[in-house]
């Protein structure tokens, strides 16, 4: 493994969970109470299509206004951040937010990590024709668990930036969210930033809107996971009787997504039987917004302080540069 200076080809290591860690995800989620299955197996090839596609979408402004952010403020990031820096971006997808910045970094080395291996071949074979002199490199992984980053001897004293666009932190339940920033800071070494996306609450219905658009995309992503546990596990359901439904939860100031029994059914997964009672729902995914105040209380808890913010100007959206020294500056 070794990423080259002027790389024509965009190289990955697959660490993606063996079927059978998926298969016990599944089990386990399905014997929680409300039954929640997690977040990353929506992600297979057709799912990421599908997200992008909601990326897409007039109701969903979130993609659009951060990459409108990251495209005017580049340069201000830029300055934010060490000569020759290893930028390890967490969920990259379809990997275009980080363009931009890599264009005003100073000689930048670039990671992505993502759950699908195909999405994130083609989107790094993408970003590394777009910047050929660049060296990348790709990891498919769970970035939700804990994760050795197998680096390239070159890349071993890289001053570290982390990039979690997205507001992806937004779909860990708050405990989680800050052990995941605690395991990056100890991932990313004492001296690394993180540049970190973050969608705030605003008007329920424009959140609503934007997690059950008019086309149908987000109903079509979350049924496409039925999809993927008949296909890649074999379980016996029907997709049909499940309706999708998006509400926001203002005492969690989160979106809950599920998909609902419209009648009484039982799936079955090699010798288990799980029972679903019409009505029931089988949550989905939550999607956590924070208000730059809240962010930054939730970033302390995990050792990361404020440095820098940048917003929109309806300040629907920001981008958080955080720091782990003493001299980081609050600035929300
Ligand atoms: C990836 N993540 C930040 C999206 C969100 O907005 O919570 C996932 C999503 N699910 C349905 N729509 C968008």
């Amino acid at each position: 493994m070794s990423p080259h200076a002027t790389a024509q080809h965009f190289e990955l290591i697959d660490l993606h969970p063996a079927p059978t860690d998926v298969s016990k995800a599944v089990i386990d989620g399905l014997n929680r109470s409300p039954k929640q299955l997690p977040a990353w197996l929506l992600y297979d090839r057709q799912g990421s299509a599908l997200f992008d596609a909601i990326c897409e979408q007039p109701e969903y402004t979130l993609t659009r206004l951060e990459k409108d952010l990251l495209g005017t403020q580049a340069q201000a990031i830029a300055e934010a951040l060490p000569t020759g820096c290893l930028v390890v971006e967490f969920g990259a997808g379809s990997a275009e937010k980080v363009s931009p910045l890599l264009d005003a970094m100073h000689e930048p080395s670039y990671l992505a990590i993502d759950i699908s291996a195909e999405h994130l071949q083609e989107a790094g074979t993408r970003l590394q024709e777009r910047h050929p002199s660049i060296p990348m490199l790709g990891i498919c992984a769970d970035y939700s668990q804990p994760l050795d980053l197998p680096l390239p001897k070159a890349w071993q004293s890289k001053p570290m930036v982390g990039f979690f666009p997205g507001s992806s932190l937004g779909n860990f339940e708050p405990d989680a969210a800050i052990n995941f920033l605690q395991r990056i800071r100890q991932l990313l070494g004492e001296k690394a930033q993180l540049l970190i996306g973050i969608d705030q609450p605003r008007e329920p219905s424009l959140l609503e809107a934007a997690y059950d658009d008019n086309a149908g995309v987000s109903a079509a992503f979350a049924k496409n996971l039925l999809r993927r546990l008949q296909r890649d596990l074999a379980i016996e359901l029907d997709p049909e009787p499940f309706t999708y439904q998006a509400a926001w939860q203002p005492e969690h100031q989160r979106i809950a997504m599920a998909l609902v029994a419209n009648t009484p059914q039982t799936w079955t997964i090699g010798a288990s039987r799980i029972p679903f009672a019409a009505g029931e729902a089988l949550m989905t995914e939550y999607s956590y917004k924070y208000a730059p105040i809240d962010f930054l209380d939730l970033a302390a808890q995990a050792g990361w302080q404020g440095s820098q913010r940048w917003c929109d100007a309806d300040d629907h959206f920001s981008l958080h540069l955080l720091t782990q020294g003493d001299d980081a500056r609050m600035n929300a």
